[in-house]
């Protein structure tokens, strides 16, 4: 081999690096690296007439904002003074090989970091722009562990859309009266559902419909008329789908989950827990009312109890008087709570810009094809107590992809794969397709019991890859946002009823399908994501209802190294937190 090598002249080689640097110079020249400081500590909070201590970044509720321009390196130095475990996640980021920064619930890239320990997430942000967040990933702590993370276009690189003239970040939450942590404990002790929250939020405020809610506790988003205005919108909920409306004001769409999208008009959107949207807001020139009511409701089919509640915050104009009557602003008409038929509508609205600046490089041959039917299911109460638990017919509740209900490991799978030391911590055989297939929307099967494991999908660099997520109607159908991570997914068909992959795949859309991070399972539907395994490392995919995470709604794929230097997984950073 050594043989046949030719030697590169020197002239050669100063030419090729000269067109290296020429060629990366621009963008070395604006990448910057951004730093933050992350202090978790208690902090004191009232809502609701309910003061109580939570976890908070730098004492704040919502925490800080973070903002980079694309290219950038972020760089998080997070220190916990918390009485627990955490992990943060920078959801949406890629994070192309630095795995090691992901963040996600116990153990999948990082052992937790532990009361009194630091541990500094250093990651860049390519190829991505928009809005996405951060939140804690342990548990439930992302209650209140959450803030929003914004992604500039390199300097000089306008927006595909005129360029507002103010940018808002608004997350939507859902606030508990009682501690979150002991809402899930419970839970989980009982095998029943959770308590619900007591209010939904607008930067964790919840706005004059709730009893006991200070008029200071309503977010107001003051205008001009005229003015055009991006609402850079996070669902940062624990449990609850959202529809949001703004009273007499249509939005448009410009971007989801951090990729542009055609813009689209609509009067009520609809966002699930972890996905993210960009939306223009224009205000009239001569509004016909000093203020208008911005609403955000559930949009649930749970056969369980749900928070069902509508939060207001306030869209005020220049000159409106000091105290408009808050309390008495018509809301803007929404969907019903269980409207499935509004949401399909909504879903089906968005493309991909797929322009010759931002191509959608969808792909159109599939290497490795997945089905998961994703649900509720249960397990045997096993109760020594007194013989009965509070799920379905005195069960446990539980989840599960292909009847998998998903254990936590307790170390770090990126930690075992990038040691190949796998034996008792997974194992490579998560199912391709459901071991007994059945009616999945139709008559569930008499046997609803869930199996347990820490099981992985193994994949090669460069695969391409189809999974068709089905939901089951076992205990009731239900929308599942599911999220990726490590990727973002082409969603190139969704419908209703069991999929048929004879008929339904000529339906898909190849040209400009939504690029996303998070997609719903529509209830008593499927969706099918497209991806290419570009990013080695773990990554887990999971339902982003905490409840139904808690339950085991995930899986993992092991994406192995590619041949190429910069196709590996680098290796971990010497302060990654030890188990
Ligand atoms: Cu936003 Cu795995 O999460």
């Amino acid at each position: 081999m050594a043989g046949g090598r030719r030697r590169l002249s020197p002239a050669c080689l100063f030419l090729a690096v000269a067109l290296v640097v020429l060629v990366a110079l621009p963008e070395l020249a604006a990448a910057r690296t951004r730093r933050y400081t992350f202090n978790v500590t208690m902090a004191t909070v009232t809502r609701l007439c309910v003061t109580k201590s939570i976890p908070a970044v730098n004492g704040r509720f919502p925490g800080p904002r973070i903002v980079v321009r694309e290219g950038d390196r972020l760089v998080v130095q997070v220190h916990n003074n918390i009485n627990s475990n955490v992990t943060f996640h920078w959801h949406g980021v890629r994070q192309l090989r630095s795995g090691w920064s992901d963040g996600p619930s116990s153990y999948i890239t990082q052992c937790p970091i532990r009361p009194g320990q630091s541990y500094a997430y250093d990651f860049r942000v390519v190829g991505q722009r928009g809005t996405l967040w951060w939140h804690a990933h342990f548990s439930w702590l992302r209650a209140t562990l959450y803030g929003p993370l914004l992604i500039l276009p390199p300097r000089g690189v306008p927006y595909p859309f005129p360029k507002p003239d103010r940018e808002v970040p608004l997350m939507l939450g859902e606030w508990f009266n009682a501690d979150p942590e002991a809402v899930i404990k419970q839970a989980l002790q009982t095998g029943g559902g959770p308590n619900v929250s007591d209010a939904y939020t607008f930067n964790g405020l919840p706005g004059p419909t709730y009893n006991c809610s200070a008029a200071s506790d309503t977010f107001k988003l003051r205008v001009k008329p005229g003015r055009t205005y991006m609402l850079r919108l996070v669902n940062a909920a624990l449990n609850d789908e959202l529809f949001f409306a703004v009273a007499s004001h249509t939005l448009t769409v410009v971007q989801a989950d951090a990729s542009y999208v055609k813009p689209f008009t609509a009067d009520t959107l609809v966002i699930s827990p972890g996905q993210t949207m960009d939306v223009l807001l224009t205000a009239a020139a001569s509004p016909s009312s000093p203020a208008f009511a911005i609403a955000v409701a559930p949009y649930t089919n749970t056969v369980g109890t749900f928070d069902n509640t509508t939060a207001i915050a306030v869209l005020e104009y220049d000159g409106a008087p000091q105290q408009s009557a808050l309390r008495n602003l018509p809301p803007p008409a929404l969907p019903l709570y269980n409207d499935t038929g509004a949401v399909a509508n909504f879903s089906a609205k968005f493309r991909s810009l797929a322009s010759a600046q931002y191509p959608a490089l969808v792909p159109r041959t599939v290497d490795r094809r997945f089905f998961f039917a994703v649900g509720l299911g249960a397990d045997p109460c096993q109760s020594r107590v007194n013989g009965t638990c509070q799920g379905p017919n005195g069960t446990r509740f539980a989840a599960s992809m292909n009847n998998v209900s998903f254990t936590m490991p307790r170390t770090s799978l990126l930690q075992a794969h990038y040691q190949r030391r796998y034996s008792g911590v997974l194992t490579a055989n998560f199912p391709a397709v459901p071991p007994v297939p059945f009616n999945y929307t139709g008559t569930p099967p008499n046997n609803t019991f869930v199996t347990h494991g820490t099981r992985v999908v193994p994949l090669n660099f460069n695969t391409t890859v189809e999974v068709v997520l089905q939901d089951t109607s076992i205990l009731g159908a239900e929308s599942h946002p599911l999220h990726l991570h490590g990727y973002d997914f082409f969603v190139v068909g969704q419908g209703f009823g069991n999929y048929d992959a004879n008929n339904d795949t000529d339906k898909y859309n190849l040209v400009d399908p939504v690029q996303r991070n998070t997609i719903s399972v529509p209830t008593a539907g499927w969706v099918a994501i497209r991806f290419v395994t570009d990013n080695p490392g773990v990554w887990i995919m999971h339902c982003h209802l905490d409840v139904h995470l808690s339950w085991g709604l995930a899986m993992a794929w092991l994406v192995n190294d590619g041949p190429l230097p910069n196709q590996k997984l680098l290796p971990p950073p010497s302060d990654i937190p030890r188990c």
